[in-house]
């Protein structure tokens, strides 16, 4: 397994993995039209090459084989009011591919995501996780991260509340 920095050239990977691993992630717990709506919204290759190519996003990708098996995403963008943490920096997305779930991915992908972002002059994470996660949110609070308070998530036509995590870094 290997964790690198993506590129603009790996737009249509970025696309793909993260397209799939949001519909398995969400798909049995939500409208279908509220899923269709946001996939439309948020993944396409057009989508990530834009991310891909903004300094303000920092996005980590693990393979293994030669094939992508999770992602995560920094963001330097608006910071909600709970988060009072000096410089604070977002972990935007964060997904393993279901067949790697528990098996040691999302901590090694954790630990080089805060080296990225220390790397980047941040001394706070944070992250907003749906409220139903209860294993992503179990995950975080086993990596140090704690509750500081909730923001609305518009899952297509859907206001959902997710809690907001913070952690030093
Ligand atoms: C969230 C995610 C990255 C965590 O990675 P992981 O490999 O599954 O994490 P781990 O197995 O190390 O830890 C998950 C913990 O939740 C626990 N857990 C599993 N299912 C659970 C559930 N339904 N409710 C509560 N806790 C649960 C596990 O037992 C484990 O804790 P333990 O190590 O003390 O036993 C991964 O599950 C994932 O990619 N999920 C889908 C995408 C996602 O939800 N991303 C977060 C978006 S904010």
């Amino acid at each position: 397994m290997t964790i690198r920095v993506a590129t603009p050239a790996d737009a249509a990977v970025v696309s793909e993995l993260a397209r799939r691993t949001f519909y398995d992630t969400f798909a049995a717990s939500n409208d279908a039209a509220d899923m269709a709506l946001y996939l439309a919204g948020a993944y396409s290759i057009d989508i990530q090459t834009r991310e891909l190519n903004d300094r303000d996003v920092t996005t980590l990708l693990v393979e293994d084989a030669g094939a992508a098996i999770a992602y995560a995403m920094l963001r330097t963008d608006h910071v909600p009011e709970c988060v009072n943490g000096p410089d604070p920096i977002e972990l935007w997305r964060f997904y393993v591919d279901r067949a790697w779930h528990g098996r040691g991915v999302a901590a090694a992908l954790m630990a080089r995501a805060r080296t990225a972002a220390l790397e980047r002059g941040a001394k706070t994470l944070w992250l907003g996780v749906w409220e139903r996660n209860d294993r992503a949110r179990a995950f975080y609070a086993k990596c140090g991260f704690v509750d500081a308070g909730e923001h609305i998530f518009l899952f297509g036509t859907d206001p959902q509340t997710d809690r907001v995590m913070v952690t030093a870094l």
